[in-house]
C-alpha cells in the first residue's frame, strides 16, 4: 500500500442551518477543502451521509454532489454506515489512494437534520427495527441502558457523566464552527431536562446540520505541493451485533475494541503514543466507554478519568474531543467522522488556535454507528 496524507480541509459551521440546502453546505465544505489543498482537480469523490432520503428526500447523493460541485464525470459514491458514514467515506478515500487507483480523492460528509423530518424516527433506523425500535426505544434510550449498566457494574456516577459535557462545552466554546459555544457547569448538566434516565439534555449530542470535507492524496503528491499535511498511519473498521441484547456485555463496545486493535497494529504504536483523540461522544456515557475500549483507561475507570480532568486539553495526559466533540460542536451525523479528521489534522498542523494541544504528533479519530454496531478508526501523524 502507498503512503497517504490529508492535504486540505473545509467545513461549514455546524448548527441549525435552516436557510441552506444540503447541496449548498456540501459544496461550501468541498470547495474550501479543494482550495485549502491547492489542487486543480480530484480523481474521485466519496460522500458520507446517513439518511438524506428520509431527512430531506434526496438520495443518489454521490451524483448530486458531483454535479453541484462541477466535478463530473469523476466517480462519485455515497457511503453509509449510520453515524459512522463520514469515517467510512474517509476510509474509502484512503483505500483508493493507498491502492494506487487514484492520486487525489475528496472525502466529504453531510447531513441536513433540521428540515422537518421526524429526527428520532430517522435516527432509529440505525437500530434493530424488530427487537429494539418496535418496542419504542430510541438512541438516547439505548445509551441510557449502557449508562445504567456502567454505573451498576463500575460505580460510575452522575457527576462523572456530567464532567464529560462540561469539558466538551469548554472546548466547543473555543471552536468557531461549533453549534454550542457556551460553557456549562456540572450543576447545569445535572439539572437539565431528563431525556432517558440517567441521560439529561446536556448529556446528549444535538440535532444538527453541517458538512465537512477533506482532500486525501498520495504522499508523493503531498510532498510536491509543498504545504503542511498529516500522514494517515492507520485505517481500521469493525462491526458488532446491531441489537444491544445480543451482546455479552452492555459496557464494552466490541467494534471499538476490535477496530482499535487493528489500528494500533497497522500503525505499530500503543495508546500511550497518541497525543489527542476525537471520539464519538453522541452521549456522555459513550465518551467514557470508548475511552476505556480504546485502551486509554482501565475498564471501569473512564468516568473517574473524566472527572479528574485527565481528558482535558491542558491535562498533560490525553486530551479528548478538543473540538467540543459531538456534544458541543454538533452532530450532523454523516459529517461527524470527517469533522473529527479535520480536528486531528488541525491539531497536527498547529492550526487549532486556542484549542491547540502542545507538541501534538499523533492523533486518533474514532467514529461509530448506532449503539456501536460499526466503528471506524483512523490515526494521523504530523509530517
Ligand atoms: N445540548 C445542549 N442544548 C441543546 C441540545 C443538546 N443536545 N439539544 C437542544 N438543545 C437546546 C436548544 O438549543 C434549545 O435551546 P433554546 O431554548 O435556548 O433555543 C433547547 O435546548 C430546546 O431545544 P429542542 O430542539 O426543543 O430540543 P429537543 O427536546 O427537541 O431535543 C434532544 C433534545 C436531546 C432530545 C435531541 O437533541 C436529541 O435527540 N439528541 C440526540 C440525537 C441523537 O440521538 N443522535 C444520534 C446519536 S447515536
Amino acid at each position: 500500500m502507498r503512503d497517504v496524507a490529508v492535504i486540505g480541509t473545509g467545513m461549514t459551521k455546524f448548527g441549525e442551518l435552516w436557510g441552506r440546502s444540503i447541496k449548498d453546505i456540501f459544496v461550501e465544505a468541498a470547495e474550501r477543502a479543494i482550495e485549502d489543498a491547492g489542487v486543480d482537480h480530484v480523481d474521485s469523490l466519496y460522500v458520507g451521509s446517513m439518511s438524506p432520503g428520509l431527512f430531506v428526500g434526496q438520495e443518489h447523493l454521490g451524483a448530486v454532489m458531483a454535479d453541484y460541485l462541477g466535478v463530473n464525470p469523476i466517480p462519485a459514491t455515497r457511503v453509509e454506515s449510520a453515524c459512522a458514514s463520514g469515517g467510512a467515506a474517509f476510509r474509502q478515500a484512503f483505500l483508493e489512494v493507498a491502492s494506487g487507483a487514484s492520486d487525489i480523492v475528496l472525502a466529504g460528509g453531510v447531513e441536513k437534520m433540521t428540515d422537518g423530518a421526524d429526527v428520532i424516527d430517522v435516527l432509529a433506523t440505525a437500530a434493530d427495527q424488530e427487537y429494539e425500535v418496535y418496542h419504542g426505544i430510541t438512541f438516547p434510550g439505548l445509551y441510557a441502558l449502557i449508562a445504567k449498566a456502567h454505573m451498576h457494574q463500575y460505580g460510575t456516577t452522575r457527576e462523572q457523566l456530567a464532567a464529560v459535557a462540561v469539558k466538551n462545552h469548554r472546548n466547543g466554546a473555543k471552536n468557531p464552527n461549533a453549534q454550542f459555544r457556551s460553557e456549562v457547569t456540572l450543576e447545569q448538566v445535572m439539572g437539565s431536562t431528563m431525556v432517558a434516565d440517567p441521560l439529561r439534555l446536556l448529556d446528549c449530542s444535538p440535532v444538527s446540520d453541517g458538512a465537512a470535507a477533506v482532500v486525501v492524496a498520495s504522499l508523493d503528491v503531498a510532498k510536491k505541493l509543498n504545504k503542511s499535511f498529516a500522514r494517515v498511519i492507520a485505517s481500521a473498521q469493525a462491526s458488532d451485533t446491531i441489537a444491544l441484547h445480543s451482546r455479552q456485555s452492555l459496557t464494552t463496545l466490541n467494534a471499538v475494541v476490535n477496530a482499535a486493535q487493528k489500528a494500533y497494529k497497522m500503525a505499530n504504536i500503543k495508546p500511550a503514543d497518541i497525543n489527542l483523540v476525537e471520539v464519538h461522544d453522541c452521549f456522555t456515557i459513550a465518551e467514557i466507554v470508548v475511552s476505556e475500549d480504546l485502551g486509554f483507561f482501565e475498564k471501569g475507570k473512564g468516568g473517574e478519568a473524566a472527572a479528574q480532568g485527565l481528558t482535558s486539553i491542558d491535562c498533560g495526559r490525553i486530551p479528548f474531543n478538543t473540538s467540543g466533540g459531538l456534544k458541543a460542536k454538533g452532530h450532523p451525523v454523516g459529517a461527524t467522522g470527517i469533522a473529527q479528521i479535520i480536528e486531528v489534522y488541525e491539531q497536527l498542523t498547529a492550526k487549532a488556535g486556542s484549542r491547540q494541544v502542545k507538541n501534538a504528533r499523533r492523533g486518533m479519530a474514532q467514529n461509530m454507528g448506532g449503539s456501536g454496531a460499526s466503528c471506524v478508526i483512523h490515526i494521523l501523524e504530523a509530517q
